[in-house]
Formats: C-alpha cells, sequence, structure tokens
C-alpha cells in the first residue's frame, strides 16, 4: 500500500487529504519550513498563485478580517523571476508553440545520444541570435558558467598550450554566476561560501571594472590564465554598470594576452538591457557567452553556452553532457522564446520603458535627495540606491511596495532591484515610479 495520494488539479490538487487550495500563506510557510531545505528567505505573508496578464501576478495574502483562510490579490511582477520572464508571463508565441508541439506534434523526450528533429532549430535560431559560431546546450542557468570554466580550460592546455593542472581563470570581485562549486568558488560573497570548501583552485579574483588591476594581473600570470569570466553588468550585485569604454579595454587586454574573454549574460541577456545581449552596448564580441533564464523564455529551464567554434571544438563525445540540455521540449521552447524577443522587439521597449522608469527614479531623487543616493540600469535592468542611513532599508521598502501592489527585492541592505517583463506597459512603469515615491516618503 502506497502512503501517497494524490488527485485534482489547481486548488482542487489534494496531497493526503490536504487541499492546495485550503491553504494560507502561514500555512505554506509551515509547510516549507517543515519540509523544505531552507535556501531562499521568500517574502513574508504572501503566495504567488496564478498570473493575470504578462506582468500581473494573483497572489494570496492573509485576511485581514481573518474570516478566510487568504485573499487573492494583483502583484505587479517587478522582478518577473530575476530576468528568466523577460518575454513576459505565459508568453502567447511560447505557449502556443510549447501546447502544439506537446499536443498536436506529439513531441518525445529522448537523451543526447539519439538525433532529434528540435535539436537544429535550437542550434540554428540560437547562433543566429547570438551571432555566435556555436552552441552548447544545458540547463539551468549556473550551468552555462561552469561549462565555460570548463571549456576554457580545456582550452588553455589544448590550445594556448598552459601547462597541464596550471590553468587559471580570472573573475570580478563581488560576481554572481550561480551556486554550483566553480560559482561559489569564484564568489566573493561569505554566504554563498561559509561551510563549503574546500573551494577550486585556479581562480583568482579581480576588482570588478578595474583594468588596470586585471593588466597587472595578465602581465604577471598572463600565459598561465585561460580566461576572463565575468558578467557585463553585474546584476546581482545590485545593478553595477562599468565604466563605458571598460569593456572594450577588457576585450582588447584578452586579445592581447590570449586570454578567453567571457561573459556571463544569464541575467543580461535576452533583451533585458536595451539590447539582445549587453555586451552590444559596449560594441564587443566575447569569446564564449553564457545564457540562461530568458532562454527559456519563463517556461522551461533553458541555458547555454554561445561561442566561437575553435573554443567549443575542445569538446569531444564524453567529456561533456546534460539529459535535459537540449531535449526537445527545451529545444523548441528556446527557439519561440527567441522568437518572442525578435518578433515583440523586446530590446527596443526594454530601452524605451527603462528610460521612463529611471525618468521615475530621477523625480524621486530630486525631491527625497537626503534619501536616495542614485537610480541606475541599462534597459530594464535597474535599480535604486538609498543612503546607508537608519530607517532606509532595503527589505522594507520591498515590504512597502507589495502592500501597494508591487513585487521587487532588495538586493543589499541598501538598493532595491527592479527588473520587470520588457513586455510591460507605461501605465506598467508609472505605477511601479508612483509606489516608489509614496513608500520613499513615508520612510
Ligand atoms: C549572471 C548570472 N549567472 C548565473 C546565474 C545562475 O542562474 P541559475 O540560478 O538559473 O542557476 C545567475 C542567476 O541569477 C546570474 O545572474
Amino acid at each position: 500500500m502506497s502512503n501517497i495520494n494524490i488527485s485534482g488539479y489547481g486548488d482542487d490538487l489534494t496531497i493526503n487529504g490536504i487541499r492546495i487550495g485550503d491553504l494560507g500563506p502561514a500555512e505554506h510557510e509551515a509547510i516549507e519550513l517543515e519540509k523544505g531545505g531552507q535556501n531562499y528567505a521568500p517574502l513574508e505573508n504572501v503566495v504567488v498563485s496564478s498570473v493575470l496578464d504578462s506582468s500581473t501576478l494573483i497572489c494570496r495574502k492573509p485576511d485581514p478580517e481573518g474570516i478566510k483562510a487568504y485573499i487573492e490579490e494583483e502583484l505587479l511582477d517587478g522582478l518577473c523571476c530575476y530576468s528568466a520572464v523577460n518575454q513576459g508571463q505565459l508568453n502567447k508565441t511560447i505557449v502556443d508553440a510549447v501546447i502544439a508541439h506537446l499536443q498536436t506534434e506529439k513531441i518525445p523526450t529522448v537523451p543526447r545520444s539519439i538525433r532529434h528533429k528540435y535539436m537544429a532549430a535550437f542550434l540554428m535560431a540560437a547562433t543566429a541570435i547570438t551571432k555566435m559560431d556555436k552552441i552548447v546546450p544545458k540547463v539551468a542557468g549556473v550551468e552555462a558558467p561552469e561549462l565555460m570554466a570548463k571549456l576554457s580550460r580545456r582550452w588553455g592546455y589544448q590550445v594556448k598550450g598552459i601547462p597541464a593542472d596550471q590553468a587559471i581563470i580570472v573573475v570580478a570581485a563581488e560576481n554572481f554566476h550561480g551556486r554550483s562549486l566553480f560559482a561559489v568558488s569564484a564568489s566573493t560573497d561569505p554566504t554563498a561560501k561559509e561551510g563549503f570548501g574546500p573551494f577550486l583552485p585556479g581562480i583568482e579574483v579581480v576588482p570588478f571594472n578595474n583594468v588596470d588591476a586585471l593588466e597587472n594581473l595578465f602581465k604577471e600570470k598572463g600565459d598561465r590564465i585561460a580566461a576572463y569570466i565575468v558578467e557585463p553588468i553585474q546584476g546581482e550585485a545590485g545593478v553595477i554598470l562599468p565604466a563605458a569604454d571598460y569593456h572594450p579595454r577588457v576585450a582588447q587586454l584578452c586579445r592581447e594576452y590570449n586570454v578567453l574573454y567571457c561573459l556571463d549574460e544569464v541575467q543580461t541577456g535576452f533583451g533585458r538591457t536595451g539590447a539582445n545581449f549587453a555586451h552590444q552596448l559596449y560594441g564587443v564580441k566575447p569569446d564564449l557567452m553564457a545564457c540562461g533564464k530568458a532562454a527559456g523564455g519563463g517556461i522551461m529551464p533553458v541555458s547555454f553556452v554561445a561561442g566561437r567554434k575553435d573554443v567549443i571544438n575542445v569538446l569531444t563525445p564524453g567529456s561533456e553532457g546534460s539529459t535535459f540540455g537540449g531535449f526537445p521540449l527545451a529545444a523548441v521552447t528556446a527557439v519561440y522564446a527567441i522568437k518572442a524577443l525578435v518578433d515583440e522587439h523586446l530590446a527596443e521597449k526594454a530601452r524605451i520603458m527603462g528610460e521612463r522608469l529611471q525618468g521615475h527614479f530621477e523625480s524621486v531623487r530630486a525631491e527625497f535627495p537626503d534619501k536616495i543616493k542614485e537610480g541606475r540600469g541599462a534597459g530594464l535592468l535597474t535599480a535604486f540606491e538609498m543612503f546607508d542611513k537608519p530607517g532606509l532599508d532595503g527589505h522594507k521598502v520591498s515590504l512597502k511596495l507589495l502592500e501597494n501592489g508591487i513585487y521587487a527585492k532588495e538586493t543589499h541592505k541598501t538598493t532595491v532591484r527592479f527588473a520587470p517583463a520588457l513586455t510591460i506597459t507605461t501605465a506598467g512603469i508609472d505605477h511601479i515610479g508612483e509606489s516608489m515615491r509614496k513608500v520613499i516618503q513615508a520612510l
């Protein structure tokens, strides 16, 4: 006899007699605390239930009257899953394709050891949008920078001629490349590292946006350095934009020292910053690029490394792989995620709406110059930073924004990031701006 009984759909989904539609926010939290690992600290007292439109979530909150298990309210999604939903929640182009492929086309699930017809489509679309020679599909975002590190090391030994096991990968301080052992070895965030050592050797850290530090390291150890892996704009660090000439100078230095220039565009890619890929804002082209998040249109986890063929050609059968990397449903989702990006002119929309949002930041800053230090961003990857003073607390701002019907979250104590869907309307942007004003005024 099995000890599990599952029935129903949606709110009627019932697990061993407990119906999901009957659970209030406190009960969700209790189940997560009891049965889940505590690797996140989600916003208190709110549970997302469904989607109203491309930028609006339906959420459950405690009933102020205390009668019902919860009430439902609309919430403008100001983060869109940390840029995984650039194309908007349930983007029609992608959803229609997925449904057609599951129900009409009857898409199979097969491993990479047998060819499927959608892989060719994925590779053609992904090489075209990235303007890169070759693609290697993976699943989670973190797997893409991880694979860039592996590719760089192998290229370093086989092509550059670095002595065995001596390769160095350079990363930038305050980076975020995910949570794998390579990513946390490369991290400078003590919370991400504590208790997880020993870390991978062969990683050197330089300050972000500091060409001299990179050049000094290249001068000292250049013949052992395989790659510099860096985000074009540091997202998790609080939307930190480098000087306009940083990337062109880094790209030039990498060429001079025969070091691979590898960009982690997992968060900045797919239109987010006002260009299809953030490196295009700086007029450079990386040797390798990591993509994830919106590569799956918010529907499926899809990631990949795109890059120069002579670098990607160091891979040989068996040296790398992933059961679900580029499996048929992921390949189809990725193709239509690209189609939505292109057909809906999402990069251009990000640029226009980003300017509008930054206009709001600037008027709130001008009104409260003692509270707001600056607003910044590229396209719709934006943040505002408050002064580090008592009472100016990013988490408190997130909770107050929630009361105003906006979901956004602090990154670090004084910075609040907004990265809504690129399909957001001007009314949505103005709602964010007006709510921000109200919240900052009340602080
Ligand atoms: C630049 C960058 N790289 C990698 C990752 C990791 O992606 P995932 O959480 O999907 O593994 C993230 C996630 O925020 C990111 O911003």
